[in-house]
């Protein structure tokens, strides 16, 4: 989980953040993993809930220190969290029923849609702390 400082310029604001896209794309590999044997042994159910949770903590800790440092595309990069968890929440259903085709596919759209946030929106939010932080 991110650990966040409140003081000054705070250079482990962009390497806690890569540390925690990285656990959260472990988590969506592992599930790519695990999906063909969740029939015999849940895991990849397990993976995905720890996913779910994960990002959803990762998620909060991210907009606690956009507020904290005033960021204005505060509203904006929420959206996106809001949406990104809409579609984890929908792809439930479809990663535990349907071919496996289907459900590489879904877990395609959510991988894709993480990997955009990540190098899109977050990446705007850790250079605005590292333009605005003395
Ligand atoms: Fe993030
Ligand atoms: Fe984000």
């Amino acid at each position: 989980m991110t650990t966040v400082r409140l003081v000054g310029s705070d250079p482990s604001v962009d390497g806690s953040f890569r540390a925690d896209h990285q656990v959260q794309m472990g988590l969506v590999r592992a599930l790519k993993d695990a999906l063909p044997e969740d029939s015999r042994n849940g895991k990849a159910t397990e993976i995905y809930d720890q996913l779910k949770v994960y990002t959803g903590a990762h998620f909060l800790s991210e907009q606690l220190l956009m507020r904290l440092h005033g960021y204005a595309d505060y509203e904006q990069h929420c959206q996106e969290h809001e949406e990104l968890l809409e579609a984890l929440d929908a792809a439930q259903s479809s990663l535990q029923v349907g071919t496996m085709a289907n459900r590489l596919n879904t877990l395609k759209i959510i991988e894709d849609s993480i990997t955009r946030h990540i190098a899109t929106s977050d990446v705007a939010f850790e250079r605005f702390v590292s333009a605005t932080s003395g």
